[in-house]
């Protein structure tokens, strides 16, 4: 693949009238004997781009043996292939030329350019890049827009692409959405033409090096001790429970921090896209699907290790994010002797969570009728814990509510705690959580008091 055509730009564009290295070091490139000012930076622009797609296109090829490589060594493989790149293709540059070429091509593959300050910036939680010239970030779930450094979409592509060849991943007009895991955890969204219609849509949502604990969501006030007590006890007694939220309502993190409540020795199997659950237990197996090569081929599904997993021995299973035909298995599980399992869905209420519990098992192939599945899901299922996310960007716990049985065909929801706010008298909002019921009514945690 050595094109890439974009809707609106299928040229490559000018390159830009600087002779820094193509935007992304914003420090003037230094040589000892340099004549930069007397280096016509269009042609060198020129040849830079050229070079850029040939190694690239190397790297891709080799992905595995250039994950491997240190910087020394990737810097001489780069001067190499510039050298014999402009002395094959007889380019007019003399030698200062070449190397300003190829000192500036092996700073921008062997970091990530203008996202390498995103990157490193730990108060950053989420890279969004809607084509080239709209980036934004999201800092404790607070959205805002940064400046745009990236030249052309071009390069931002040439960008997405470095760091994904590593990864033996590979985005062009065949497959031209790819998601991934960097090495470090963080997760890569990257969505290009004829699929994306402004350019290339990248969307990064970075790992915590230390994940959120429950001492911390108290503080940043999404509940209170007596949920965390609640929750806690569920967690002990096998309450078998979902986390609901829509996206980014903090769904993950929540679980994380309910598995973190699981006895340290029990034997624990957590299934994900890719893994983000990070816990301090001892005894985790932790299994991640794959998404398959070309058309799918060879393709793990979240279903395949549940129903894997269950050959485990597992004391619980942990689902990352319930979203297919897993459901059914899930759900087969808890109610038969793997009690104590949870998982995340994708809702934005209890009712609403059930509603998509009932829609993935249909599409799985469920086959008893509307009531039998509804008496699978009613006893399958303990508590939901629905997570909202308010306009200010805070995550409150919306609800803890039970499963409480069925009636009249409906699977009765009880709260057992709702989230309240309310303006204080300096017009600051109050959180509080408000017990419905005095006790749960399952068996499990009847013995809780909800004060
Ligand atoms: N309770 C919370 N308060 C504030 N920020 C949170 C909270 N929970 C998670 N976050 C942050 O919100 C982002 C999304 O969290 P995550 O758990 O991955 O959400 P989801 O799984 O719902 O998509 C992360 O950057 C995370 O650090
Ligand atoms: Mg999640």
């Amino acid at each position: 693949m050595n094109e890439i055509i974009f809707g609106q730009e299928a040229t490559p564009p000018e390159p830009p009238p600087t002779n820094k290295s193509d935007g992304v070091s914003t420090q003037p490139v230094q040589f000892a004997t340099a004549k930069v000012n007397d280096i016509d930076t269009a042609v060198i622009n020129d040849v830079k781009d050229m070079a850029h797609e040939h190694v690239l296109s190397i790297i891709e090829k080799k992905g595995a043996t250039f994950a491997k490589m240190n910087n020394g060594e990737l810097e001489k493989f780069i001067q190499g292939e510039v050298q014999s790149l402009i002395y094959g293709k007889q380019i007019p540059l003399n030698d200062t030329e070449v190397a300003y070429v190829a000192d500036s091509l092996f700073k921008e593959i062997a970091g990530f350019g203008p996202l390498e300050d995103l990157l490193a910036d730990a108060t950053v939680e989420d890279i969004m890049i809607n084509g080239y010239k709209d980036v934004y970030v999201s800092r404790m779930g607070v959205m805002e827009r940064v400046q745009a450094r990236f030249t052309d979409n071009a390069h931002l592509l040439r960008i997405v692409r470095r760091i994904l060849a590593p990864l033996g991943r590979r985005l062009d007009e065949s497959s031209p959405m790819v998601d991934a895991r960097l090495p470090d955890g963080s997760r890569i969204n990257v969505i290009i033409a004829p699929l994306a219609r402004d350019g290339v849509v990248v969307s990064i949502r970075k790992f915590r090096s230390t994940p959120l604990r429950a001492e911390d969501l108290m503080g940043l006030g999404t509940f209170d001790a007596r949920l965390y007590e609640l929750m806690r006890e569920a967690v002990r007694k096998r309450c078998n429970l979902v986390v609901s939220g829509a996206t980014s309502t903090g769904k993950t993190s929540m679980l994380n921090v309910l598995a973190e409540f699981i006895p340290a020795g029990e034997r624990l199997i957590t299934i994900e896209d890719t893994a983000e659950l990070q816990l301090n237990h001892h005894h985790v197996v932790r299994l991640e699907s794959r998404p398959g090569g070309h058309e799918g081929a060879g393709a793990i599904s979240i279903r395949d290790l549940v129903k894997n997993s269950l050959r485990m021995r597992p004391d619980r299973v942990v689902v990352g994010e319930v979203r297919g035909a897993e459901v059914l298995d899930m759900l087969q599980a808890m109610s038969t002797g793997h009690d104590g399992s949870m998982g995340t869905i994708h809702a934005s209420t209890p009712r609403d969570c059930l509603h998509r519990l009932e829609m993935l098992s249909g599409f799985a192939g469920f086959t008893g009728n509307e009531m039998s599945l509804r008496r699978q899901i009613a006893s399958a299922l303990d508590l939901i814990v629905q997570i909202v996310r308010l306009p200010s960007g805070k995550r409150r716990i919306y609800s803890v509510t039970e499963v409480a049985g069925i009636v009249d065909d409906n699977i009765l929801l009880q709260d057992l705690y709702r989230h309240e706010s309310r303006l204080g008298p300096d017009g600051q909002e109050i959180d509080s959580w408000v017990p419905v019921v005095p006790y749960p009514k399952n068996p499990k945690i009847a013995h809780v008091r909800l004060t």
